[in-house]
């Protein structure tokens, strides 16, 4: 085996919900590593500034609106992608809501939406950019779950926590259809990270949560953002299958 130090360039990578929090650290770390970063997501004014940050330190970027819901935009987005960059490397399925309703007063519709864009989005995601990978031989599946998906979860509903474990299993059961053709599905779980989708969880429910935290802190985006670049690196290549846990110590396995 050759050792060599990943660096991105030449390659690219999609991060889908990429305009803010978690997916905003993991497109600009990949993008200060050399890489060309789509940034998806389905806000506009959020992706233009991630966007921006990205051409003030000289790094690569290009916004590419699509819901994740939806497979013609995605297969549309994934197409401009490689029109633009010439390939799809490395994808990060990371784009999320939340959902805190206790479960006997959550609604179907929110069912729905949540198991939509948390966990069809991400097959969607998967399945478009497959081919591409197929192709090449090469390609890295970095998906972004949730310690919810693990344990349950603390503050967050039903629908969010199984959307978190079924993209687990998916995460698991494509690792073992696509490892023929050298691709790397992994999963991280994070615990709780600050980032505008805790804005709904209160000051108190956090420093409660600190406080049980063996690093005493929550997570940072860049946190998240560390693990995916390690997931998608040479360093990494015989992990596949696995979730990475980024979460201060909180639950251990
Ligand atoms: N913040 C946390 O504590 C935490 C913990 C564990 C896991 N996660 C997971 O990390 C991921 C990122 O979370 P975050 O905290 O940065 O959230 P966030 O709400 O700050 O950002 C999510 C982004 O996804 C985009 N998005 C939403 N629906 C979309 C869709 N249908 N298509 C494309 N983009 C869409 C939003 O516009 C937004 O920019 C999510 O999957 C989340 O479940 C977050």
């Amino acid at each position: 085996m050759t050792l060599e130090r990943s660096d991105f360039s030449n390659k690219t990578v999609l991060v889908t919900g990429a305009g803010q929090g978690i997916g905003a650290a993991i497109a600009k770390i990949f993008a200060s590593r050399g890489a060309n970063v789509a940034i998806n997501d389905v806000n506009k004014t959020v992706a233009d500034e991630t966007v921006k940050e990205i051409a003030s330190f000289g790094g690569t970027s290009k916004f590419f609106r699509a819901d994740v819901t939806d497979e013609s935009q995605i297969n549309a987005m994934v197409k401009s992608i490689i029109d633009a960059f010439g390939s799809l490397d490395i994808l990060v399925n990371n784009a999320g809501i939340l959902g805190t309703s206790k479960t006997d007063e959550l609604t179907v519709e929110n069912w729905d939406r949540t198991l939509s864009i948390n966990l069809k989005g991400a097959f969607i995601c998967c399945k478009a950019a497959l081919a591409e990978m197929k192709k090449k031989k090469y390609g890295k599946i970095i998906n972004i779950s949730s310690l919810a998906g693990e344990s349950g979860g603390i503050v967050v509903a039903a629908d969010y926590s199984a959307s978190k474990a079924g993209l687990l299993a998916l995460t698991k059961k494509l690792a073992l259809e696509v490892a023929e053709f050298n691709i790397n599905v992994n999963a991280i779980a994070p615990g709780t990270t600050k980032t505008p989708m805790i804005d709904a969880i209160s000051d108190e429910e956090n420093s409660k949560l600190v406080s049980r935290i063996p690093l005493k802190r929550l997570g940072e985006p860049e946190d998240i953002a560390y693990a995916t670049c390690f997931l998608a690196s040479q360093e990494a290549s015989y992990i596949t299958g696995t979730t990475l846990d980024v979460n201060g110590g909180l639950l251990m396995r």
